[in-house]
């Protein structure tokens, strides 16, 4: 198979992460025969810093033009003070709204050899995490018109839209119910239905979807209460399904208390054309250049990439069982670093990553 993937180092440890995602990536098809493609494009602080904007056009036609586009991570203190519509992470969201990247999906579970690294108290951590969030993401108050910063009668008010149609609830929750037939057939939707009608019609519709899905569970939370649930016991939850806002905020929770945030992966997915695969985690700006980073989450993002974005299988469970081989041998990077282990860098972890493939 000959496949083009596209390239978005960002900035932060960005690029030495992405370097050493591709290189896993590239080992893990060549042994298969495959050959892969590669394009590069600038977006996010090294965008602004080199063309002004942070998607320039010829990162959206590098995107349009591949078949998965695999990206590092964007924005750094650098660009902090620049204005919302001026900053990184503007690119990121304009590049999910070029692609029509609706559905987010991010896996947060205890690896068994970081279980340690939990933090939540050992009775609870041992009933097991394994979760995927699966947030819609081209929609809701991110996007919603009409929104602005502006002075009304001599006072300044800032507003947004919180909006959703029911086509866009409708695609977000059967790809919910899809993703959960493939492992333990439980969705909870989250929504703030006691107070916003964004959230009325949401729960509506998620529950006459499910009417297509009579083997999947459906439960329903408000997103207060699955906040407070996701520490309490996170064992209860298979798919989290949620919208735009409450998906920010539920994902960056889930993935944080298995302690390992520099393990996650996560995939944005549209109707057609390319995905787009990176890890959850930021840039990083603290330790960027010094090959402290760890380059596991984009690691295993390459194998999301592989099995959602280019139907893979083969080659994802190649990586993921190499990265499972190199935790159990003992390496681990700063940031999931023990007493007894062997500390690494970036470029090594990848390069240990590579020989066990
Ligand atoms: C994320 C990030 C982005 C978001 C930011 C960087 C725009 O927090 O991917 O979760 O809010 O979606
Ligand atoms: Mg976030």
């Amino acid at each position: 198979m000959e496949k083009t993937i596209c390239l978005l180092p960002g900035d932060g440890i960005g690029p030495e992460i992405l370097d050493q995602g591709a290189l896993v990536m590239d080992a893990a098809v060549k042994k298969n025969g495959h050959t892969f493609h590669y394009t590069k494009g600038l977006i996010g602080g090294a965008a602004i810093d080199a063309t002004g904007s942070s998607l320039p056009e010829e990162t959206i036609a590098a995107c349009k033009a591949s078949d998965a586009v695999f990206l590092a991570a964007v924005g750094g203190p650098k660009w902090d003070n620049l204005a919302p519509e001026k900053r990184p992470e503007r690119g990121l969201l304009a590049i999910r709204r070029e692609l029509g990247l609706f559905a987010n999906l991010r896996p947060a579970m205890l690896l068994p050899e970081l279980a340690g690294a939990c933090l939540l108290r050992p009775d609870i951590a041992q009933k097991g995490l394994d979760l995927i969030v699966v947030r819609e993401l081209t929609g809701d108050i991110y996007f919603g018109e009409p929104r602005g910063l502006e002075k009304q009668d001599g006072s300044r008010v800032g507003f947004n839209t919180m909006i959703y149609s029911e086509e866009e609830i409708v695609r977000i929750a059967h790809v919910a119910f899809k993703t959960a037939r493939q492992r333990r057939r439980k969705v909870c939707s989250v929504d703030k239905s006691n107070v916003l009608e964004t959230s009325r019609l949401w729960k509506e519709v998620v529950t006459e979807v499910h009417k297509e899905y009579a083997d999947v569970e459906l439960s329903h939370l408000y997103v207060d209460n699955a906040a407070m649930q996701l520490v309490r016991d996170p064992s209860q939850f298979d798919v989290i399904l949620t919208g735009n806002i409450f998906g920010d905020i539920l994902s960056d929770e889930a993935s944080v208390i298995t302690g390992s945030l520099g393990m996650l992966p996560s995939a944005s997915m549209g109707a057609q054309g390319p995905g787009l695969f990176e890890p959850v985690h930021g840039s990083a700006p603290d330790i960027a250049g010094q090959d402290k980073a760890n380059p596991l989450a984009t690691i295993l993002s390459a194998a999301m990439l592989l099995r959602l974005g280019l139907h893979m299988p083969e080659e994802a469970a190649m990586i993921e069982k190499a990265v499972d081989k190199t935790l159990a041998d003992g390496y681990r990077t700063g940031d999931i670093m023990e007493a007894g282990k062997k500390a690494v860098g970036c470029q090594e972890m990848g390069k240990l990553v590579v020989e066990r493939l």
